[in-house]
């Protein structure tokens, strides 16, 4: 349904085979199915501290679409970069029957991502492409919204990752993205230990993205600061590994499990020592 010259891209450099291959691995596909719920892998925005991860990954999902909502309906093409298991297309699909082109550099969630969309009967208004964020297969000024939950901090190229969302816009479109940052550069150490498990190596700061979305053009940069949600989540995360260690164990490698146990308090800790900021970007480009 949406034009692609291609679609599949093979060239990518060595960190996007090191995300490949990590969100690739068994075990943190296991783990992201059966402890985030399997639909969205990003940070929830939290009602109840103790509400469900997926139910609060979800309102995520919703809490964006609000921010560019007038630009949704129909007649409009989202693009989401870093589409994962493809939660927020699915979201963005059925609440507005927009059409979405989703990318990702993981063929393993690609396939989980069509399946998924056919069951829901979502398959005609989504489609779905291997690719990488720094080299989009897309003519200038395609979509109304391009849309990216937490797939930045992976990304080694960032202005060039920008610069390709912003040239793939519409006059007028929308740009929305959550990352988990650091404050400020350098990040504290503290938090190394915490990104190492995701192999992110060196986390954005608010400033960087603010920077950049100005010197690309777009207008009304703003930033919605969520970090306490950062905070909840972890610890949310934190307790249902605790709480379901034996039945994961049977799910998840013992020594993942033990892993997680010792990683997930981390990012507790060093986001609650204002180490990491998290939250949404939404900037648009003007009209003319
Ligand atoms: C934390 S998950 C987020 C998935 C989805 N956005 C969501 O919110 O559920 C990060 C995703 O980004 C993808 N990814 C990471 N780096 C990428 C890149 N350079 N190009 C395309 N996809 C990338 C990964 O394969 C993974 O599916």
């Amino acid at each position: 349904m949406i034009d692609t010259p291609d679609n599949d891209t093979t060239a990518t450099p060595d960190h996007d085979d090191a995300t490949r291959r990590y969100y690739e691995t068994g075990d943190v596909d296991a783990f992201y199915d059966a402890v985030w719920g399997g639909e969205d892998i990003h940070v929830g925005i939290y009602a109840e501290g103790d509400e469900p991860v997926a139910e609060a990954s979800h309102r995520t999902v919703e809490h964006a679409a609000d921010k560019v909502a007038d630009l949704l309906g129909p007649h409009a093409t989202v693009l989401d970069l870093g589409s994962g298991y493809g939660g927020s297309a699915r979201a963005l699909a059925a609440r507005f029957g927009c059409r979405v082109a989703a990318l990702d550099l993981s063929e393993a969630h690609n396939r989980r991502h069509r399946a998924a969309n056919a069951r829901r009967g979502l398959d005609g208004l989504i489609e779905v492409v291997t690719g990488s964020l720094n080299d989009l297969p897309y003519e200038t000024g395609r979509f109304d919204v391009v849309w990216s939950l937490e797939v930045l901090c992976h990304v080694e190229d960032r202005e060039g990752a920008l610069s390709e969302a912003v040239r793939v816009l519409r006059p007028g479109g929308a740009l929305v993205f959550s990352d988990i940052m650091a404050p400020g550069e350098p990040p504290a150490e503290a938090v190394r230990p915490a990104f190492a498990r995701l192999g992110v190596r060196t986390p954005a700061t608010p400033d960087f993205y603010l920077r950049q979305l100005s010197e690309l053009g777009l207008k009304g940069a703003d930033f919605e600061d969520r970090t306490a949600d950062l905070a909840t989540h972890y610890a949310r995360l934190d307790e249902d590994v605790h709480r379901r260690a034996a039945e994961l164990r049977d799910r998840i490698s013992p020594a993942y499990v033990d892993d997680l146990l010792a990683n997930l308090p981390l990012w507790t800790d060093v986001t609650r020592r204002g180490l990491l900021r998290w939250g949404l970007f939404h900037a648009r480009r003007s009209a003319v």
